[in-house]
């Protein structure tokens, strides 16, 4: 029996481009089998407007979305792994990512987008950068995009970790390098919350 398709979303959440958290990202992407869909969104580029809470607020309906965040929503739910690609910013993801996640909670809100029910079953991945030199600074991180997916019912993948601060230290950054070209064949028997 062949697999169903996979499509990945890769959305790249630093405050940068070119980067060595999308580097790393790439470098693991090189490694997806062959023909398997990949779309990538530079969330600081998309614009997404910030997340406003409107849930006691009237009828607490979200309203649909468009523009940009219209993009983001639909790419979110055509994918069957998200891919979390956030630096490691004060111990934890970035702002556009956080922004993004904000967003879901808006989203489980929307009349008819049935948003949890069609995200449980999905794979969540992550894959950050840190320029500690200590791994554990990204435990926090590892802990959010963990704790989320299992709130949706998410099948959580695990973070690939890398070591650097300048664009394009992660390339030294052997260990990770490594650990990139295993870390989407999702052969491991555990999911451990850090791979590096
Ligand atoms: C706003 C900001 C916050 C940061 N916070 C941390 C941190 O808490 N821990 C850490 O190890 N590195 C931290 N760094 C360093 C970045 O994680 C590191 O430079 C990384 O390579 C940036 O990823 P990028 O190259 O993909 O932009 C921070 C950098 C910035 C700009």
């Amino acid at each position: 029996m062949t697999a169903a398709p996979r499509s990945f979303l890769f959305l790249l959440g630093s405050a940068r481009t070119g980067g060595n958290t999308e580097a790393l990202a790439r470098a693991a992407a090189e490694h997806l089998a062959p023909g398997t869909s990949q779309r990538w969104i530079h969330l600081g580029e998309l614009g997404l407007p910030p997340f406003t809470d409107r849930r006691h607020t009237g009828d607490g309906i979200t309203p649909f979305a468009e523009g940009a965040e219209q993009i983001v929503q639909d790419a979110t739910l055509a994918a069957t792994d998200i891919v979390i690609a956030s630096p490691l910013y004060w111990y934890s993801v970035s702002g556009p990512v956080k922004n993004y996640l904000d967003h879901w909670s808006g989203w489980l809100r929307v009349p008819g987008l049935d948003f949890k029910a069609r995200m449980a079953g999905r794979r969540l991945w992550g894959v950050t950068v840190r320029g500690d030199h200590d791994p554990a600074a990204a435990v926090p991180l590892a802990g959010t995009l963990r704790l989320t997916a299992e709130y949706l019912k998410m099948d959580w993948r695990g973070v690939l970790l890398g070591y650097g601060s300048r664009p394009g230290d992660v390339d030294r950054d052997e260990s990770a390098r490594a650990a990139a070209k295993t870390f989407f064949d999702g052969a491991r028997a555990e999911t451990p919350d850090i791979l590096y």
